[in-house]
């Protein structure tokens, strides 16, 4: 589903080069749930924007889908993740002045799914979460680990074959994790192929593969 062939991420910063992901190869099989740990500035992020298609690698190569994503254009790349890929980037980007529920049902309004249908999925999976009772708030007035929880779910709600999870833990205390991960889980079990990128020794048990990211 996913294969990264020795990806090398590099940016120009300050009129120097920096190359936070050098040679770095993996793949994951559908319904492999794939972590990426390392430590902060490791390039973990690098990894899972690449495979979303936002950023260009420097060299290697990224499959998803048996398509190299970085070889489309932007539509096309658009059009990919509309049908293949659910993500939820490392910053909390939501629309602040919409509610919860219209938040993570957007990516399925966008989709073509029906109102409803995306208003049933997108309660379901806040459920999962804890952040039912929040579905009428709008977002701006979130707490953080209020707001990481609608960004998991708005990926989760895609119901996509890939999800790509930037990560996803980050602001949330022991409890809630854990419903975080046995949410991530479920999905892996419905056979989901899943990229997590996440400083939490606690994914570790669900995790099919360990990927380890160094700074060079
Ligand atoms: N657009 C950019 N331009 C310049 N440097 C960048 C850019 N994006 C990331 N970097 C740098 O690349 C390195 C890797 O960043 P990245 O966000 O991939 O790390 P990370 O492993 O996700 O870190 P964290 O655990 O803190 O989220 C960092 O030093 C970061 O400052
Ligand atoms: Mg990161």
């Amino acid at each position: 589903m996913v294969r990264v062939e020795d990806l090398t991420v590099r940016y120009v910063r300050g009129g120097r080069v920096i190359e936070p992901v050098s040679g770095v190869s993996f793949a994951l099989a559908r319904g492999e749930l794939g972590l990426l740990y390392g430590r902060s500035g490791s390039g973990k992020s690098s990894i899972i924007n690449v495979v979303a298609g936002f950023i260009k690698p420097h060299r290697g190569r990224v499959y998803v889908a048996g398509v190299e994503i970085n070889r489309l254009g932007w539509g096309e790349a658009n059009r990919l993740r509309r049908m293949a890929i659910g993500y939820a980037m490392q910053q909390n980007i939501l629309l602040p002045r919409s509610t919860v529920l219209f938040n993570i049902m957007l990516p399925l309004i966008i989709q073509g799914i029906s109102r409803e249908e995306a208003e049933d999925k997108a309660a379901g999976v806040a459920e999962e979460l804890g952040i039912e009772g929040l579905l009428d708030a709008k977002a701006y007035s979130l707490s953080g680990g209020e707001a990481r929880r609608v960004v998991v779910a708005r990926a989760l709600a895609t119901g996509r074959p890939l999800l790509l999870l930037d990560e996803p833990t980050s602001n949330l205390d022991e409890e809630t994790s854990l419903r975080v991960w046995r949410a991530i889980e479920s999905r892996r079990r419905s056979g989901a192929t899943i990229l997590v990128a996440t400083h939490d020794q606690a994914g570790a048990r669900y995790a099919d593969k360990i990927i380890e990211v160094s700074p060079s």
